[in-house]
């Protein structure tokens, strides 16, 4: 695959205090730097960049870890060899020829993204030239959709009779697999390859590195499904991609309008809202928001003005709200959504619906203000218990405050009575908080120990060894010597776990190669997962007290529980597991 050389040269020439701090805001703590963890959600930091930031990353929260390739790949979606090429790239370093050409016959993401976009130019040019698509130019000219919007988002058509993109991408050199992996084509029970998308308008969906990665397609009658979109495939992970994000992040340093449909965002832009962006069919999910998030402090929700799109907003509002991103609610009145009322009212009332959008807390208010009927004392009661937990969730006193005196005014009742209620809301909501984090952080740590590392429950003291001997070998070329020279008798069969057993030899493996022991060419070989739960392996130990006297008696605990388990098994009873657990951290 990539020579170590460039592994290697590629960590060491990128500053990961500067890599980090591109995606995410990190603070100076002692000589590390630490910041909100962009692999979860998290109020307080946990995440950490240690050392000048050659050291690598972990967060102490959700377990994951590593160096700067790590990154990258976890931040950016990518497989290794593409986040070492992007790394390289951004170091100024250069990949000899042979070993980016064995990455394009490896995954084949980027052969994908090649298919989709001569997929692209196809539909488009159908669309634009062909006498068949003339229904298609006749229905986008219906819908107010002008030439200018069609070229921009690429609009494009493809044909009904079901082999003219096979036939096309046949002729470029595609193959069946390659057509089918891609969601561009089906294959029949009789073997026959043919088009997913038939006489559909198609909308290529294009990411913010300008890769076309996946397509909808929507009918002009009145089958169903309405739209087609693209499956996940091994360009495309929907639940990560905003439509028209590429166009959008350009415009976005106010704010970002998010709404549900394609149609809608192209109305959008061709009125002059250019920072308009829809996920894609499904609900906002946790990592649009983040995505969301480094793009823009402000989001307008345009959503649906239908059930579905109420419910929508809710969701938005809360994932939004959890990354720190401010929230407005778009009121739509007169037409069902804002490509509808664009075309029915002009963009400059739309404008001025964008600058009449709600704060989030109106927007909660009037939806709790519409279940009652202020007249009876009772509705009020349970209006004011719901207006007190709402404001309590706002950090600052000051909005509390006017919060509270505007919702006092609303609900006729005294101010001081419900901002003590909303006091109490606020305790109590500290102490749930309180009670969920440390929850959290045990069953992320029970969860990461388990998926990564099943067998050390079996076990608890020759895993606590474990982890010892590997953080200390991992740290120390001391310890490494010292494994691999036999100065420390210690070998594979050792070590209880089957992840010890590799991660082992996979050390000695690399101390005894010519190039000697480096981390980033060990995670090179392992998983997301496992790197992180090795940087944590590193990361305690690094917290601790290390010494020769230390990794021999980590290293005899091991050889004994292995002879141990020679003998024969025994079975622990909890009492015995819980003494061992005690003893077991006498050597952490
Ligand atoms: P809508 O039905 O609101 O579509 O679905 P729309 O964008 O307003 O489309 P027009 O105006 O009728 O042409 C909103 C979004 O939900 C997804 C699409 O992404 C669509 O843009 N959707 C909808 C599907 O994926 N499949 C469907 O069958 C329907
Ligand atoms: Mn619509």
């Amino acid at each position: 695959m990539i020579p170590r050389e460039i592994i290697e040269e590629v960590t060491r020439r990128t500053d990961l205090v500067a890599l980090a701090g591109s995606y995410i805001q990190l603070k100076k703590a002692g000589s590390n730097w630490v910041g909100l963890c962009p692999f979860h959600s998290e109020n307080s930091p946990s995440f950490t960049v240690f050392g000048g930031g050659q050291e690598g990353f972990y967060c102490f929260g959700c377990g994951a870890g590593g160096d700067a390739i790590s990154f990258v790949k976890r931040i950016e979606n990518l497989e290794y060899p593409e986040a070492v090429e992007l790394l390289a790239a951004r170091a100024g370093i250069e990949i000899p020829e042979d070993a980016s050409a064995a990455r394009r016959r490896g995954p084949d993401r980027s052969r994908i993204r090649e298919m989709n976009k001569e997929a692209a130019v196809f539909f488009h040019s159908v669309l634009m030239n062909s006498p068949q698509a003339a229904e298609a130019r006749e229905y986008l000219a219906k819908r107010k959709i002008g030439t200018p919007a069609i070229r921009r988002f690429y609009l494009g058509y493809n044909p009904a009779d079901g082999y003219a993109l096979r036939d096309h991408l046949a002729s470029k050199g595609y193959t069946p697999e390659e057509m089918t992996a891609g969601f561009l084509c089906g294959r029949s029970q009789g073997g026959r390859i043919y088009d997913y998308f038939r006489d559909r308008v198609m909308f290529p969906i294009v990411d913010t590195s300008r890769n076309i990665v996946a397509f909808g397609g929507r009918v002009m009658g009145d089958i169903k499904p309405k739209y087609l979109n693209t499956s996940d495939t091994p360009a495309f992970n929907k639940s990560k991609t905003l439509f028209a994000l590429n166009y959008a992040k350009d415009f976005c340093s106010d704010s970002l309008i998010l709404c549900e449909g394609y149609m809608d965002v192209i109305s959008m832009h061709q009125a002059g809202f250019q920072n308009a962006v829809a996920t894609l069919g499904t609900a906002i999910t946790e990592e649009h928001a983040r995505i969301i998030s480094r793009y823009t402090k402000k989001v307008i929700l345009s959503y649906d003005s239908d059930e579905a799109g109420t419910a929508a907003t809710a969701k938005a509002m809360k994932r939004l709200g959890a990354v720190g991103v401010e929230v407005r609610v778009l009121r739509i009145e007169g037409a069902k959504d804002p490509d509808e009322y664009i075309v029915k009212y002009g963009a400059d009332s739309f404008r001025r619906l964008l600058e009449d959008s709600l704060t989030g807390f109106d927007y909660r208010l009037g939806k709790i203000m519409s279940g009652i009927n202020p007249d009876i004392p009772e509705d009020r009661l349970k209006a004011a218990g719901e207006a007190a937990k709402l404001i309590a969730g706002y950090g600052s006193a000051v909005v509390r405050d006017t919060y509270v005196a505007k919702a006092a005014g609303l609900l006729s009742v005294k101010p001081d009575s419900l901002a003590s209620d909303v006091a109490r809301e606020r305790r109590r909501a500290a102490r749930r908080q309180e009670r969920e984090e440390s929850e959290n952080a045990i069953s992320a740590a029970q969860y990461l120990g388990d998926r990564v590392n099943p067998e050390s429950a079996g076990n608890i003291r020759a895993a606590a060894a474990e982890d010892t001997v590997l953080g200390m070998m991992l740290m120390y070329d001391e310890y490494r010597q010292a494994a691999a020279g036999g100065a420390v008798r210690l070998t594979e069969d050792d070590f209880y776990t089957s992840f010890g057993k590799k991660i082992f030899s996979l050390i000695i493996g690399l101390q005894k190669s010519d190039g000697g022991f480096s981390f980033p060419v060990l995670a090179s070989e392992l998983t997301d997962d496992e790197t992180g739960r090795l940087e944590g392996c590193r990361v305690r130990r690094a917290g601790l007290e290390n010494s020769m006297g230390i990794f021999e008696s980590a290293a005899s605990v091991l050889a004994g529980e292995s002879e141990a388990k020679r003998r024969g098994a025994e079975h622990l009873s909890l009492d015995e597991i819980l003494r061992r657990k005690r003893e077991g951290t006498g050597f952490r």
